[in-house]
């Protein structure tokens, strides 16, 4: 085995880095290009930390934050420092640095607030902005802002890293900056289309072709590792479930062809392991190292081993052709994932995963037809995903013109304007589309604006903020808070993890049900054992606790009170039929609550006509705006997530489903139809009496006046923004 500091000198980068550090000290702007696994991310900003003295402060961008945690670990090691000293790392809620750490990975979202903070961005001497060909919004806001930055601080050095060759945008856009090019050592790929399948019949049974693609090249190809292309977790445990039931029933002697390499390598058994964005995957330090001699390693994997992370010893790659993106629903407005087919540039991508250390083969699940008709490159995210944070953003800091701010792909000009009208009705701008003090106290919270929105009104309106803020801090998190036994554990095991769900679970719905929870895991001492018992996600609770303590100290720092609501007296009847008594008991009121949810989230409302199971979307916006247009209005047909509170009573008690008529939902997701999540009931009245219903009637009043588009679209935008370099744009793209 080959020492830390050997294994540093093998790679790619090594020999370049005198060269790459005259680069760094000539130039302001550089770009950097190399093959993924080169050396990079861990050691370009290394030979900065370690040769460069003058340069103060590194901060190194990745748009995954598991890349972050994972990459400054590695670092620190062989740096030989602890994480947290001279390098660490900081992601939402999760600060690893200390004063002494000189170099910094971040997610780039990180770095962006650190530039609303600090336009100048003064602690650093040198940004990288890592995984550039991602094209992350962050990475894209990053880039206009880097170059004010620049303009300020004209001393900055800024990098640009990227895995594709594709870079002279990124060159022509930071005023034609030279690009350095660390050549790559690659061997060939032989690339074998399935060519009997189109990509689009492909969709709906890719997982299981991927298995048996899989098996095929476990059983009939020579000794290597095989990395199979997915989408995201819940395939990727299916696959590597099904993948080892069919080898469970190989008989290595009878079934697998043997090969003989080196004269005695035979493959005789079978690894299978996850990857994907969570840390228990990525700590699996096994799925890093190198096989043993005569075993296979089998790794089913999102896109973070396409470009992020390097799994050595790859020799087949497996490519499904699909991935999970971020989408906009313009329905209802949010962002949703979305399984869609990825682009030539990813195909190629991933195949060249194969021929890393030595020639390869690339499996595509697709024909070469399906090939051809595959997009060049994939959609900047800045183009395709909902831009209400980062228009706050830019507002916050005082970039009131936000559609001639200099990004490197503009967005979509309607995205703008919907952002520009959702950030009015949450009251975080004005008519004049200047950012009020609302919204500046909204875009302190590491949170979307209107989970903030939601906790500033619990705290200065109804008077709930301690309990909104333990539900706000378990919706941040990306955990469900239960678990769900899979259906192999038995009928048993879910008839018990549905009991304890309903124990729990509060009459009007998930933001109740989760402050049930949470109070009863506190008044179990937070016992894991008490989780395990009770099927509650542990992870999810211990990790809302820290962001819970963070976004109180935001809280405290905006001055915002901190107050626990009142307890009311209700009736409940217990015990069995025959000797049932009623009793009082005092609990949570849950309407302050939900009306401070709905100040945020007033347009994410559904209703149901009775005796149906199916929600009709109701954007009020839309709505209102549409009745004037005679034009159908905006109904999408929703249903309940099976793990929300109120999907139990309908299973349990259908009267009582039967009552509900109006939910608030805290997002969409989509299976085969539109899913929602973190619903509870709500009053229509609630809705029409609210502060923000009268802002979509100052909004819609041009619409329900009957003006005609053109001057409608002027009076909106003059409503929303004073930029007369954006009137002009938006009246010309104005078509329909
Ligand atoms: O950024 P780039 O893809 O060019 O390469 P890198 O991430 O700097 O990786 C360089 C080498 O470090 C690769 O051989 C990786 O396998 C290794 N590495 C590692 O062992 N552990 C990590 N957490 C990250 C990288
Ligand atoms: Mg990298």
């Amino acid at each position: 085995m080959p020492s830390i500091d050997q294994e540093r000198r093998l790679l790619p980068t090594y020999e370049y880095k005198q060269d790459l550090i005259d680069a760094i000290r000539e130039h302001s702007f550089l770009v950097v290009i190399g093959e993924t696994g080169s050396g990079k991310t861990t050691q370009i900003p290394q030979y900065i930390l370690e040769e460069m003295p003058e340069m103060k402060k590194i901060g190194v961008t990745q748009p995954r934050r598991i890349a972050a945690i994972t990459v400054s670990k590695r670092v620190s090691e062989e740096h030989g420092t602890p994480l947290g000293k001279d390098i660490g790392y900081m992601i939402r809620f999760d600060d690893h640095t200390s004063s002494s750490t000189r170099l910094k990975y971040m997610t780039d979202g990180i770095l962006l607030r650190e530039a609303v903070q600090d336009p100048t961005l003064s602690q650093y001497s040198v940004v990288i902005v890592d995984e550039a060909h991602e094209r992350t919004l962050e990475t894209d806001v990053l880039f206009g802002l880097l170059k004010k930055t620049h303009r300020l601080r004209p001393e900055l050095k800024i990098l640009v890293m990227s895995a594709t060759l594709d870079v002279e945008k990124f060159s022509d856009f930071f005023d034609e900056c030279p690009i350095f090019e660390i050549p790559g050592r690659t061997f060939p790929v032989q690339i074998i289309h399935h060519q009997s399948m189109k990509i689009n019949a492909l969709k709906s049974n890719f997982v299981s072709t991927a298995v048996e693609t899989a098996f095929y090249i476990h059983t009939k190809e020579k000794a290597g590792d095989v990395l199979v292309f997915l989408t995201g977790q819940a395939d990727i445990d299916r696959a590597c479930q099904e993948f080892k039931d069919k080898c469970s029933e190989l008989d290595y002697t009878r079934d697998v062809k043997y090969y003989d390499v080196d004269d005695e390598e035979q493959v005789k058994d079978v690894s299978v392991y996850p990857l994907y964005a969570s840390l228990e995957t990525m700590e699996q330090r096994a799925v890093f190292e190198l096989s043993r001699r005569g075993s296979r390693k089998v790794v089913f994997s999102t896109n973070v081993a396409q470009t992020s992370v390097t799994i050595p010893g790859i020799k087949y790659v497996v490519d499904s052709g699909f991935v999970k993106e971020k989408s906009y629903d313009p329905n209802t407005g949010m962002d949703a994932l979305l399984v869609t087919s990825i682009s030539k540039a990813a195909a190629t991508q991933r195949a060249g995963r194969a021929g890393r250390t030595a020639p390869g083969k690339a499996y595509r699940l697709y024909s070469s037809e399906s090939f051809e008709h595959l997009p060049d490159d994939t959609i900047p995210e800045i183009q395709r995903s909902s831009l209400l944070s980062t228009v706050l953003a830019l507002k916050r800091m005082n970039i009131v013109d936000v559609l001639n701010f200099e990004f490197i792909d503009k967005p979509d000009e309607t995205l703008v304007m919907k952002a520009l009208s959702q950030l009015f009705l949450l009251g975080a701008i004005d008519h004049h589309g200047v950012i009020t003090e609302l919204g500046k106290q909204m875009s302190q919270f590491p949170l979307s604006p209107y989970l903030s929105r939601v906790i500033i009104s619990s705290a200065t309106e109804y008077e709930c903020s301690e309990e909104v803020l333990t539900i706000a801090s378990v919706l941040a998190g990306d955990n469900d808070l239960f678990r769900a036994p899979s259906p192999r554990q038995g009928e048993d095991l879910i008839a018990e993890a549905e009991k304890c769900k309903l124990k729990l679970a509060h009459h009007s719905g998930d933001h109740m049900t989760i402050l049930n929870v949470w109070n009863e895991w506190r008044r179990n001492d937070e016992s894991r054992r008490w989780c395990r018992d009770n099927w509650v996600n542990q992870k999810a609770l211990a990790n809302a606790k820290s962001v819970r303590s963070q976004l109180i100290d935001i809280a405290n720092q905006l001055k915002l009170p901190l107050v626990r609501t009142r307890r009311i007296e209700v009736e409940r009847t217990s015990g069995k039929k025959e000797g049932r008594s009623k009793e009082v008991v005092r609990e949570v009121d849950a309407v302050p609550v939900l009306k401070s949810f709905l100040t945020g989230y007033y347009t994410n409302i559904a209703n149901k006509a009775s005796g149906r199971s199916v929600f009709s979307h109701y954007a009020p916006d839309q709505h209102l705006a549409e009745k004037s247009s005679h034009t159908s209005s905006a109904l999408v047909a929703l249903y309940l997530h099976p793990l929300c509170a109120l999907s139990d009573m309908f299973d349990r008690n259908k009267t009582r489903y039967s009552q509900i008529e109006w939910v608030m939902y805290m997002h969409v997701t989509y299976t085969n139809r539109a899913v929602m999540k973190g619903v509870s009931k709500i009053l229509w009245d609630w809705v029409r009496s609210g502060k923000g219903h009268e802002r979509i009637r100052q909004l819609a009043t041009a619409h329900l006046n009957g003006v005609d588009k053109k001057k409608l679209n002027k009076k909106r935008k003059q409503l929303l923004d004073d930029s007369s370099a954006q009137a002009s744009s938006v009246e010309s793209s104005d078509t329909d």
